[in-house]
Parts: structure tokens; sequence; C-alpha cells
């Protein structure tokens, strides 16, 4: 049986087309904004990009905007923007010791993406430093340290399976199996230390850096320890849908399948994730980045699976695509950024229904997959 076809599957046309025209309105604006900055946009006031550091871990979403609306439009607008952001990147790559397990997010989608498109030789050079960086992480006891600082050298976080896919591209591109052998480590340990049997996950386990023993699991960004924060399913969903594109591993599925089915379960009512599936009644917090990035993995588990399966996952993705874009989508040329229901942490009040720019990201690279895109941006080898 013939895998499922999530672009002739995808009826409304009218409402793709809607979007691609929005989009490219509102991101010509965006560029024409963070133009009036020296930094890389990560959120907004409402009017203005606000101030942000180089070495903050989303930096790399921003010149993947550009990369996926040029691979939408053709404009060479957003080939410039993404270039100059790269380019200002490197201060971050140069301070490497202050980097964390983010750095898949801060190159592989930008750098990695234009290396595939244009063969440059320095693209590919911060790629592959960003994957060595990665590596270096990388404990015996089988994963790879998330964060920095004293204290946290045992802790690794669920997230970092959407950086693997910068390890499977070191490999796939030198033939040196180290990195993906370190991926798949990772890999198996977050099956066993992080995802639960219904399906939900801890964001964060810390485990003793020097024997591996699991020591605690606190909430981190979600509400309290054994809570379910929305963000951290999503990366994993996708994260093991990635993990089983790279490597045809059939565990990588089952466990994106598991993910799939809980995350879906929780959202039925009405397709728009809370910041945590845990979390009390009030405030009533939701986390547009989970929804974005929950459908996307959902469309690639949908793109690797038999028909009927495959529709299960297409139509869940579509249906949190339109039902966020309807309730949070912001079109208006005022405010830079387009969804205004991110949530940064649970405890973090002032992150509570903000923009940022990689909720925007996931929904372009949505629309660019119902487009026919290939998986080019977690797979820029293929
Ligand atoms: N910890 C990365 C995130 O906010 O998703």
């Amino acid at each position: 049986m013939p895998n499922f076809d999530i672009v002739s599957s995808f009826q409304d046309q009218a409402w793709l087309a809607d979007k691609k025209e929005k989009l490219d309105r509102k991101m010509r604006y965006a560029v024409e904004k963070a133009r009036q900055t020296p930094w890389i946009p990560y959120t907004t006031d409402g009017k203005n990009w606000k101030e942000n550091r180089i070495g903050w871990w989303t930096n790399g979403f921003w010149p993947a905007n550009m990369w996926q609306m040029y691979r939408m439009t053709g404009a060479e607008i957003y080939r410039e923007e993404a270039l100059r952001a790269e380019t200002m990147l490197d201060e971050a790559l140069r301070d490497f010791k202050n980097l964390s397990h983010d750095v898949g997010f801060m190159w592989l989608i930008q750098s990695g993406v234009r290396y595939a498109l244009e063969k440059n030789q320095e693209s590919y050079d911060r790629t592959l430093f960003a994957a060595e960086t990665l590596a270096g992480r990388y404990n015996s006891n089988g994963f790879i340290r998330a964060w920095n600082g004293q204290g946290r050298e045992g802790w690794a976080i669920v997230d970092c399976m959407m950086n693997l896919p910068l390890l499977y591209w070191a490999t796939e591109e030198t033939g040196d199996p180290r990195f993906r052998q370190i991926a798949m480590k990772h890999a198996d340990t977050t099956i066993a230390h992080f995802v639960r049997p219904d399906g939900s996950c801890n964001h964060i386990v810390i485990f003793d850096a020097e024997t591996g023993e699991f020591l605690d699991n606190p909430g981190g960004q979600g509400y309290e320890s054994g809570s379910s924060w929305s963000r951290g399913q999503s990366w994993a969903l996708y994260g093991f849908v990635l993990s089983y594109l790279h490597t045809g591993a059939q565990r990588y599925l089952d466990t994106a399948k598991r993910v799939a089915n809980y995350f879906i379960s929780q959202i039925a009512d009405d397709w728009m994730p809370r910041c945590d599936f845990r979390q009390p009644a009030e405030p009533n917090l939701k986390d547009n980045v989970a929804g974005n990035v929950a459908a996307c993995g959902l469309l690639e588990l949908a793109r690797a699976l038999p028909e009927l399966e495959g529709k299960f996952y297409f139509d869940a993705a579509i249906r949190i695509l339109k039902a966020q874009e309807a309730d949070a989508a912001d079109w208006k040329l005022e405010d830079p950024a387009i969804f205004q229901k991110c949530t940064s942490a649970w405890h973090d009040e002032p992150g509570r229904h903000i923009t940022m720019t990689y909720g925007d990201y996931y929904f372009i690279e949505a629309i660019n997959k119902l487009s026919g895109d290939p998986l080019l941006f977690w797979y820029p080898n293929k």
C-alpha cells in the first residue's frame, strides 16, 4: 500500500492560497522591521522586535523563516535577510563554550539548508562545527547534556530530540558513524526515561553525570513534576518522526505514534494545545508553538505511514493549523510577528501569550509541506 500523500489529500486550496498571500505580506513587513534593529528577531512588544542577545537559542529560526519564505516565493529579500542573520550568528559560534544542545535549531535549519541549496563551503563548515559541538556534549551514560552551568552536568531535556537531525546530517555528510551513534543512544535514553507509558513525556531528566543513575524529573517549563508540558510533547512527537526518517528504526516510529496519539487525545475538544496538558483550569494558558510543531510532526508522520493510518494524523494536523490560525494569528501590519498565544513556560508570567519566531516558523513550514515541499529543513541532504 502506498504511503499517505499529504499534498493531494489537502482539498482546501483556497485556505492555502490565502495563507501564502498573508504570509508573504506579513513577512516582508517583519523583515523591514528587523532591518531597523542590530539583533536577530525573537519576540515583539506589539509593534517592534524586542532586543535579543546573539547567543539566544532560537536565533536560527529567524533565518530559517527566511529560507522557508524564499522557498515559498523565490523573493530575493528573504534570501538576503537569511544571509545577514547567518553572518551575525558567527559571533555565537565563536563563543562556542556558551552554546548549548540547541545548536541544531541554530545552524542546521539555516546554514545546513543554505549549504543544501547553494553548496557554499562556509555554511557547510558552520553546520559541521555545530555538529561537533553537539557531539562533544555527549555523556557516555547515554545522553546529551542540555544546558551549561555548574550542577547541570547530568541534565537532559526532551527538546533535544529536535537537535538530533544535526548529528544524522553530520554522519550522512562525512560518512563518520559516531554522530549517528550518539544521536541514537540519546533517542534510546529518551524512550527509556522521558516517554511515559501513556505517551506523555517528562521535560527534564536529571541523571548522575558519573554513573548515569536516574535522579529526578523536575517540571521544567511545564506546570510541575509529572505534568505534561505540551511543547515538550510536540518536540518528542516531531523528534521521533525525524529519528525514524533518518535511521529507519521502527522503535522511533512506534514512539512517535504513541506520543502523537496522546497529544491528539488531549486537544480533541478545540484543537488548541494548552501550555501543559495537566495544568489547572485557570488560567487557560495556550501554546501556539506546541500546536504548530505538533502539526509539522503529524504531517511527516502521515507521510511515513500507509493511507488509512496516515489520514488520521493528517486530519489532526490540519485541525490544529486551522484552529490556531483562526484563534491567534495576527495578519495586520502592526506587530511583525504572527502567532500571539505562544507561552515560554507555565511559571514565567511575562512569557505567557507572547509572540515567538519559532511559533511562526512551524506554521510556515507546515504551509510549505502542504504545498509540496520535501522535508528539507530537518533533512537538508536528503
Ligand atoms: N526549551 C526550549 C523551548 O522553550 O521550547
